[in-house]
């Protein structure tokens, strides 16, 4: 259960909170969704999967803010191994901080900036440079998230289905992502203003 839920939740608060502090690329976002469909009725999960900006963002979210943040451990199998480039013992402990990871500027040009467009052909130009072996926010190897699949389509569903629907205001000028973190984030609370569309 908290490996399903708390996880996208998580992905989904930051990725809004991260659109709102970029009103242009929110305001790209919008016009994405609301091109494409006029009500909730036109969403499935084949045609929203299309959306190149809306997969770009949530690309970005899980780089900027990665709901597993701190690095799961991993033990090296008996007999040692060759990890980064470096020999180690059998039984040594490794992992990988997925925060500094994603926030270093080794692998991630203007790795604090939230710039979907790092991962689509028009970004290439600028961000090619990016090293995006080092993005695994779902870990790797035979025992890596379960849910990624499942993940996408919940964050590209809802994601869409409030655009569709509402305009988004940051209720105050808060620091969100100021927090601190125990394995996941200890999220505050994100007041958001919702106005319907249309109304
Ligand atoms: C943005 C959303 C999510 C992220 C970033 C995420 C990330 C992760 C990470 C980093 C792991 C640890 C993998 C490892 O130790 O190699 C994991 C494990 C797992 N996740 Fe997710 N997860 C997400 C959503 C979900 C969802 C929606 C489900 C199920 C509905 C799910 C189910 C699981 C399960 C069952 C495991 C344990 C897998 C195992 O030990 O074999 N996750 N997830």
């Amino acid at each position: 259960m908290i490996a399903g839920t708390e996880t996208t939740a998580t992905e989904l608060s930051g990725m809004t909170y991260h659109l709102l502090k970029n009103p242009a690329r929110m305001a790209r976002l919008t016009k994405e969704i609301r091109t494409a469909f006029s009500s909730l009725e036109d969403i499935n999960l084949v045609n929203i999967a299309q959306l190149e900006y809306l997969n770009a963002v949530i690309e970005e979210g899980l780089r900027i803010y990665p709901p597993v943040s701190v690095g799961l451990p991993r033990s090296v199998p008996e007999g040692g191994a060759k990890v980064g480039g470096m020999w180690l013992p059998g039984g040594t402990v490794v992992s990988l901080a997925q925060y500094a990871a994603y926030h270093s500027e080794r692998n991630f040009k203007d790795p604090d900036s939230f710039v979907p467009e790092r991962w689509m052909p028009e970004g290439q130009k600028e961000y090619g440079s990016d090293d995006a072996r080092a993005f695994v926010p779902f870990l790797h190897g035979p025992r890596n998230c379960l849910g990624r699949n499942l993940a996408y389509h919940e964050m590209r569903l809802v994601l869409t289905s409030v655009l569709l629907n509402f305009d988004l205001e940051l209720a105050d000028d808060t620091v969100w992502t100021d927090q601190n973190v125990y394995l996941l984030w200890d999220k505050k609370p994100l007041m958001i203003k919702l106005t319907a569309v249309g109304k």
